[in-house]
This record gives structure tokens, C-alpha cells and sequence, in this order.
């Protein structure tokens, strides 16, 4: 099969089509005739080499395809040769071929093609594990997601405020802002420009909201402390604004506030089950009924892989890249 490979860590540049064997699917695994796959940034921090797959996963890059199913390992129930599916995996998409375990398998949602079903698990996994069981968002409580336009921040303002929560987003472009506004953002905050704790304040009644899903860290988290309600929950997915901050507990435990935080590549497929059979219940529903879509800035062919990571990392996208394979 074809893939993309890559002989040094390094730039986008160091991405390449290679031939090599089919992967086979073990007990309670099956092989999936890629279509097409989810770009997401956690792929550039791997080919850069500061991302390396977890023990067992394979070294390909590609965290999420959609295909057909070409074969089933022993012990799978539920799917067939043939069958249409979606999947998260821990590596192995940039691919003609790719093995998921059928914990993490998903139908494609009624009225979608490859391509849109292709950039939906890394970022439905990622913001439903995060916000709704991490961050415990419920009832009329309300929702900020820094980086709003990108693939985590726009699943995240379409999910939540499809589910009836007030949102709020942050950005760096007017551009941005307004994409933000109209996948369901109530207010999106230019950050560059306007200061995130002072507009959500004022558009609150100075109470602030009850779940932040933070992927900047940095300076951000003390301010980010002030903007939580008491009884708060931050939730870090990543630290584009650096991992080492300094932070004043006393305001923590006066407002009884959490910060928490996870990662999905390693997490046991017990979890990962968890999420999906969630997702099924409460998102993949909107999906099917166009209450929630896919935006996809940009598509590549696979052995464009290398265009696809360049424009990732210009940070000039707005929604998901993808690549499409066959
Ligand atoms: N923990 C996990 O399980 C998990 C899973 C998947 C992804 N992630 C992480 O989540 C992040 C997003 O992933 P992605 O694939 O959606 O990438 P992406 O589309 O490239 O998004 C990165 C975003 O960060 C924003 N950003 C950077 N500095 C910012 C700031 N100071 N304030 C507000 N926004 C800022 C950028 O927006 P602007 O241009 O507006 O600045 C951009 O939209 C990545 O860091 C990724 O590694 C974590």
C-alpha cells in the first residue's frame, strides 16, 4: 500500500509517499480501505518529532480515516467487510489501509460522504471527553473555548451550543471571529485586540462561565481563573502558550475551582468505548440531522500531505483539514 512516511523528523518537507506491506487486523480489529483522512495538529508535533505514537501504535502518521471495511480480525462483532465506518486510531491514517479496534469504529452519519466523516473522531472524542465528562458541563451552564476556529474550538462551539449551552470563543482574526459567530458562538473574542475576561464579563452580568476548554495555557491561566464562576471547571487539552505558569491557589480554593486535563492517543480502549457509545447517544444524531457539520478549510490528495501540514502550521485555517486517499 501507499503511505505517507517520513526518513527524518523535521519540517513539512520531510513528508514523502512510500510502498510498503498491508497492516493486518488482529483479534477484535479491522482493516479499513481508507478514503479519506482528519489532518489535526497533533500530526505536525509528530512529524517534528516532539509527538512520538504510543508503544503498540503504528508509526504512520493519522489519528482518524473513513473507509470501508476490507477485513475483520477475530472477535469483532457488529461490523462487516463492506460496511461504511469512521474511525479513531492511534496512528496509521496517512494511508491506503489502516487497522482501528471496533471499540472506536462509528457509522458515517446519514447524508455525509468520506471526506466530511473522515475529520469528525479525533475532535468529537477530544471535546466530548474533555468538556462533558472532564469538565462536567450540564444544564444552562456556560461554555468558553479559546481557539475557536480551529478543528478542536469549531467541533467544540457546534457540539455544545447544538446541546443548548451558551458559548463563547476566542480567535486572532476578525475573520475567525465571525466564523465562530456563525457555527454558534454567541460572542467570539478577537484576542488579539480585546481582552477575553473583561468582554465575557460584561456579557454575563460579571459572573463569568462555568467550563473554559483551554488550549493555550501560558499567560492565559491566571486570567482564565478569574473568568470561571465559582464552583468552576478548566479543562486543558493543550499548550500552544507554554506548560509553566505561575498561579495564586488561594483563588482555587476560596472559589472552589478544578483545573484538569487529559490526553487521547494512549488512553485505554475501555475509555475511548465510553466516548464513542456517547457520542453515538447525544452527537452523532445532530450530525445525521445537519444540526452540526463539518467545515473543511482545505482538501489534499495523499501525496499532498506535506501542503496540508505547511497551511496547518501558517495557522491561517478555519475548521478542519483533511486528505483524501483513494
Ligand atoms: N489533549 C488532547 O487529547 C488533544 C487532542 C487533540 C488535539 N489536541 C490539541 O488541541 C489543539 C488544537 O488542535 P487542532 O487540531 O484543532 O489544531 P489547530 O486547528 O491548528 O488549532 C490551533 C489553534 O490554536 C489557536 N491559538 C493559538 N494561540 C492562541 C491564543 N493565544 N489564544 C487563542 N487561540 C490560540 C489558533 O487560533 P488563532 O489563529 O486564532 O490564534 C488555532 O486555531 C492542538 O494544540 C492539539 O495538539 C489535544
Amino acid at each position: 500500500m501507499r503511505f505517507v512516511g517520513q526518513r527524518e523528523t523535521g519540517g513539512p518537507e520531510v513528508l514523502q509517499i512510500e510502498e510498503g506491506a498491508l497492516p493486518s487486523a488482529g483479534p477484535g480489529e479491522v482493516l479499513i480501505r481508507v478514503m479519506a483522512a482528519g489532518v489535526n495538529r497533533p500530526d505536525c508535533f509528530q512529524r517534528a518529532g516532539f509527538y512520538p505514537p504510543p508503544p503498540g501504535a503504528s508509526p504512520i502518521i493519522g489519528l482518524e480515516v473513513a473507509g470501508t471495511i476490507a477485513a475483520v480480525g477475530k472477535e469483532v462483532t457488529d461490523w462487516q467487510v463492506g460496511h461504511s465506518c469512521c474511525a479513531l486510531v492511534t496512528g496509521g491514517g496517512y494511508a491506503e489501509y489502516c487497522v482501528a479496534p471496533q471499540e472506536t469504529l462509528l457509522p458515517i452519519p446519514e447524508g455525509m460522504g468520506f471526506t466530511e466523516a473522515a475529520t469528525l473522531p479525533e475532535t468529537f472524542f477530544t471535546v466530548w471527553s474533555n468538556v462533558f465528562q472532564r469538565g462536567q458541563l450540564s444544564n444552562q451552564e456556560t461554555f468558553l473555548v479559546q481557539g475557536g476556529s480551529s478543528g478542536i474550538g469549531s467541533t467544540a462551539i457546534q457540539l455544545v451550543s447544538a446541546l443548548g449551552h451558551r458559548v463563547f470563543a476566542t480567535a486572532g482574526s476578525p475573520e475567525k471571529c465571525a466564523f465562530c459567530e456563525t457555527l454558534g458562538a454567541e460572542r467570539a473574542v478577537n484576542y488579539r485586540q480585546e481582552d477575553f475576561v473583561a468582554v465575557i464579563k460584561s456579557l454575563t452580568d460579571q459572573r463569568g462561565v462555568d467550563v473554559i476548554l483551554d488550549m493555550v495555557v501560558g499567560d492565559y491561566l491566571p486570567r482564565e481563573l478569574k473568568l470561571l464562576k465559582d464552583g468552576g471547571r478548566l479543562v486543558i487539552i493543550a499548550f500552544l502558550g507554554g506548560s509553566k505558569v505561575q498561579v495564586d491557589f488561594a483563588e482555587v480554593m476560596r472559589r472552589r475551582l478544578t483545573i484538569t486535563g487529559s490526553t487521547l492517543r494512549a488512553r485505554e480502549l475501555e475509555f475511548k468505548k465510553r466516548v464513542r457509545d456517547e457520542l453515538l447517544n447525544h452527537a452523532w444524531p445532530l450530525l445525521s440531522q445537519g444540526r452540526i457539520n463539518t467545515h473543511i478549510y482545505q482538501q489534499f490528495t495523499l501525496d499532498n500531505a506535506a501542503k496540508a501540514h505547511a497551511v496547518m502550521e501558517s495557522g491561517r485555517h478555519m475548521g478542519k483539514l483533511v486528505l483524501t486517499v483513494a
